[in-house]
């Protein structure tokens, strides 16, 4: 169905696979692993684990894959921006070569799964391309060219030919690369570990780990566990370790568009900004639809209404690709550390039961089911070979990381203050139809939502998570938090972490 910006955001992989539904825990358990979390690592995680002889459970804060996995575009690939000319001089040629290797296996491993269990998700082997159009982005992409030369990744070539409908001036294309469906993939896998005994609850929504391994939730009920694996996207339980501190939230949009599409269309990716990200899907009626992302911008700070996003992606479209008619359109938001390495293994030392993965980049496909792998091994005390490379304990901040790390934290101290001054607040008479601002109505700040019948929902501003003072998110009618990404539904409810209470929901007072 075409869809206009006014209307709810749907994500193209939410629209039409069956997702197994489960109950809410309702009661305090023992287990062996609890996983906190059922996007790609959870579920893999839990895949990988059905047969280990431990008793696994799966706690879902929401419904399975409707986190950042159901909302992503998708591309199953090593090539993941401009990251292993920046690996090899923030870590070693050792450790980038480390990086390719581990998200090679995962793709090979998706390969091989899919074939083995027949699984139809869309698999499709492509070459991926970064591209540029500007001599900066020239350069840069010789740069990155070099860096697969030294680390020996196979398939790399510099060229100025791609299939794209619009001129540029350089590519570096990689073969053998895939694009697919993850949740027709990872809806098989919750089936397959559900037969072999994995607990799934959905709605179950964690608060905090008590030590050494035991898991609360909102609710109060407990889980007892030998490990917990935290693989929330952003770990609910981020002041063990900072983790809030240490990644940056980044909100990106995405649309699947009709028209005509080149059947072979290869997946691309500018190095300019802002982002353009193409590549094609295969839709389950036989259509070739074309899928666009990019427009980018840290949660919570953006200027203008986000709907203007969209637009921006469906003008792309329509220019260069000659097609409008917008089938899906749908955003979502990962988490960038610092050093642009994801965190994966022990969450902080002196919890030696507690694992994390989280960190990736928006190149969590790959990423994502290397991190499952690796929780698989530590959480059964095996090695992996590359735990000590994503290791959450690490410290290799360049100088440049160690100012964006102050410039990051310096931003959030200014979004906290300001929070806390007055003035910048509007007049309830300034909402109009379907619009969210912070008001002042009789002395009370408060987050207002206006509907399209003009009832008012009024939330208290200041997120649950640290005290910053929502902003409203127009496309997708949420209040989202300009600190770390924590959202919030108008209502108040939480959408995603790190907070894990609502907003709370206020009447203003009458004078
Ligand atoms: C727009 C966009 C496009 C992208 N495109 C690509 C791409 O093309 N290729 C690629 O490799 N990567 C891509 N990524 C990145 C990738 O989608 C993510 O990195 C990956 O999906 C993250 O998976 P996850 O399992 O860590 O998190 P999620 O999928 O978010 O799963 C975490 C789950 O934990 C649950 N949860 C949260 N808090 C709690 C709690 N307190 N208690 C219980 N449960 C909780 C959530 O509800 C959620 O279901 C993209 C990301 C974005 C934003
Ligand atoms: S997410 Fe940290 S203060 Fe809101």
């Amino acid at each position: 169905m075409t869809q206009s910006f006014t209307n709810e955001p749907s994500s193209y992989w939410l629209d039409g696979p069956q997702i197994p539904e489960f109950a809410p825990l309702n009661e305090s358990i023992r287990t062996d692993i609890v996983i906190v979390g059922g996007g790609i690592v959870g579920i893999t995680a839990a895949y990988l684990l059905r047969n280990s002889g431990r008793l696994v459970t799966v706690l879902e804060g929401g419904r399975l894959l409707h986190g950042t996995t159901g909302y992503t575009t998708a591309k199953l690939t090593a090539q993941h921006g401009l990251i292993y000319d920046e690996l090899i001089s923030t870590f070693s040629e050792q450790q980038a070569g480390d990086y390719y290797e581990a998200n090679r296996k995962a793709m090979d491993w998706v390969k091989q799964l899919v074939d083995e269990l027949g699984i139809d998700c869309g698999l499709e082997t492509r070459p991926a391309y970064l591209y540029s159009e500007s001599t900066k982005g020239e350069e840069q992409l010789e740069k990155e060219y070099e860096a697969y030369q030294k680390l020996g990744i196979p398939g790399a070539t510099l060229t100025t030919e791609t299939d794209l409908p619009f001129p540029i001036r350089k590519a570096l294309r990689l073969d053998d690369q895939l694009q697919f469906h993850p949740v027709y993939l990872l809806a098989t896998l919750v089936k397959e570990a559900t037969d072999a005994g994995v607990k799934f609850y959905e709605n179950s929504r964690a608060k905090t780990v008590h030590m050494p391994s035991q898991v609360e939730l909102v609710d109060g009920h407990k889980v007892d566990a030998q490990q917990v694996l935290v693989t929330s996207h952003f770990p609910f339980n981020d002041f063990e370790g900072l983790y809030f501190s240490r990644m940056r939230p980044e909100r990106s949009y995405a649309m699947t568009l009709r028209g005509n599409v080149q059947e072979d269309l290869g997946m691309y990716i500018n190095v300019e900004s802002p982002t353009r990200s193409i590549r094609s899907v295969l839709d389950a009626s036989g259509e070739r639809l074309l899928q666009i992302g990019g427009e980018g911008h840290v949660s919570g700070r953006h200027e203008e209404s986000t709907r203007n996003n969209y637009a921006k992606l469906r003008d792309f479209a329509a220019e260069h690709f000659g097609t409008t008619e917008v089938t899906h359109h749908w955003s979502a938001q990962d988490l960038a550390p610092l050093d642009h390495l994801p965190y994966i293994g022990q969450m902080v030392t002196g919890m030696p039961n507690v694992f994390v993965a989280t960190g990736f980049s928006k190149w969590g496909m790959s990423n994502g089911i290397a991190a499952a792998h690796i929780l698989h091994d530590l959480a059964l005390d095996r090695s992996n070979p590359y735990e000590e490379l994503f290791s959450p304990t690490r410290s290799k901040l360049k100088p440049k990381d160690v100012g964006s790390f102050i410039k990051d934290n310096a931003g959030v101290a200014k979004e906290l203050i300001k929070g806390k001054l007055t003035g910048a607040e509007a007049s309830l008479d300034e909402l109009g139809l379907d619009e969210g601002k912070i008001v002042r109505v009789d002395g009370q700040k408060l987050a207002a939502y206006k509907d399209e019948q003009g009832a008012v929902t009024f939330v208290k501003p200041a997120c649950t998570h640290m005290g910053c003072d929502v902003a409203f998110n127009q496309a997708e009618r949420s209040w989202d938090c300009p600190c770390h990404g924590s959202r919030f539904s108008y209502r108040g409810d939480v959408l995603e972490g790190p907070a894990t209470e609502p907003l709370e929901q206020v009447q203003p007072k009458q004078s």
